[in-house]
């Protein structure tokens, strides 16, 4: 079991393989990124991450002169280095190599790193007794400033905003956008539901248009749930009957208190359970 990665193609473990210093994504955090994670050893879902890294690229404004296949054949040959039975996997992808300026003329090609380790699956207590959240006081980036569209490795927003929510104990931190409406979670989508409705805030909100919520997004669809995208506030999530997060690492991970105060009954709800034995149908599926 082991920690692989592969910098353009060269694979090995992290102290043998490693970047340039000068690197944009190391110095100005000038990179896009996706996370993914292994079931029965393969990448769930590679081909939508994929493509939702040349969006991101494409919003840095960048192009990516690299073929999913070659993509794939360099995510396949960091699995194999590394050996796990499951993997954690993020392929980050900068502008490149540049020399300390915003002289975006000067870069060369840009740098894809793939990283693997091994996956450490969360304590089945998350699906059983559901998670404690916070609303923070940092607010998501607004899309005018750092669009969160784009899954920029540029995480101080999110990684403040976790820092503030683990200070309080919880597990994760919702952010509001600046017109105080409910955004995302941290590192997770956020939904809710009321009165047998699943409810999530619209991409206009500011958010990532996360996998998982898509998936969640076609299982309601597809098994009669019925959902909406709407403009959501604090208030509408302390009067839910049901909470959740969604994520590609945290499937569909049910939320039994905000702000300290129990959601619902404070315990997983019914359409929650619902949608994540769905999910995990899917995952048999594939
Ligand atoms: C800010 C943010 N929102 C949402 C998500 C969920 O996205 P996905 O379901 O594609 O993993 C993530 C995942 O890391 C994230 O960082």
């Amino acid at each position: 079991m082991g920690f692989a990665v592969s910098i353009d193609g060269r694979v090995g473990s992290p102290e043998e393989v490693t970047l340039k210093v000068t690197d944009n994504g190391f110095v100005f955090g000038d990179s896009g990124y996706e996370t993914l994670r292994t079931y029965g050893g393969r990448p769930f879902e590679l081909d939508r991450h994929l493509s939702r890294l040349r969006r991101t690229i494409r919003l840095l404004g960048f192009d990516l002169p690299i073929a999913d296949d070659e993509i794939k054949a360099r995510i396949d040959a960091c699995l194999s280095f590394a050996g796990n039975a499951e993997s954690y996997l993020r392929v980050i992808v900068s502008r490149g190599v540049g020399d300390m300026s915003y002289r975006f003329e000067r870069m060369g090609a840009p740098t894809m790193a793939i990283y693997v380790k091994p996956l450490e699956p969360y304590d089945p207590a998350l699906y059983e007794k559901g998670a404690a959240v916070v609303i923070v006081s940092i607010r998501r980036n607004p899309i005018e400033a750092l669009n969160p569209a784009m899954k920029a490795s540029n995480l101080l927003n999110n990684a403040l905003a976790s820092r503030e929510a683990y200070q309080k104990g919880a597990f994760e931190a919702i952010l509001l956008n600046t017109r105080g409406e409910v955004a995302e979670a941290a590192g997770s989508n956020i939904f809710m539901v009321k009165g047998g409705r699943l409810q999530t805030p619209p991409l206009s909100a500011g958010i990532l248009e996360g996998i998982t919520r898509q998936i969640t997004l076609e299982i309601a669809a597809a098994t009669g749930v019925v959902f909406e995208e709407r403009v959501l506030h604090p208030q509408d999530l302390r009067s839910a009957d049901e909470v959740f997060l969604t994520s590609s690492l945290k499937e569909i991970a049910p939320v039994t208190t905000l702000d300290g105060a129990p959601v619902g009954d404070g315990k997983p709800g019914p359409v929650t359970k619902q949608l994540l034995a769905a999910y995990r149908a899917r995952i048999q599926g594939d």
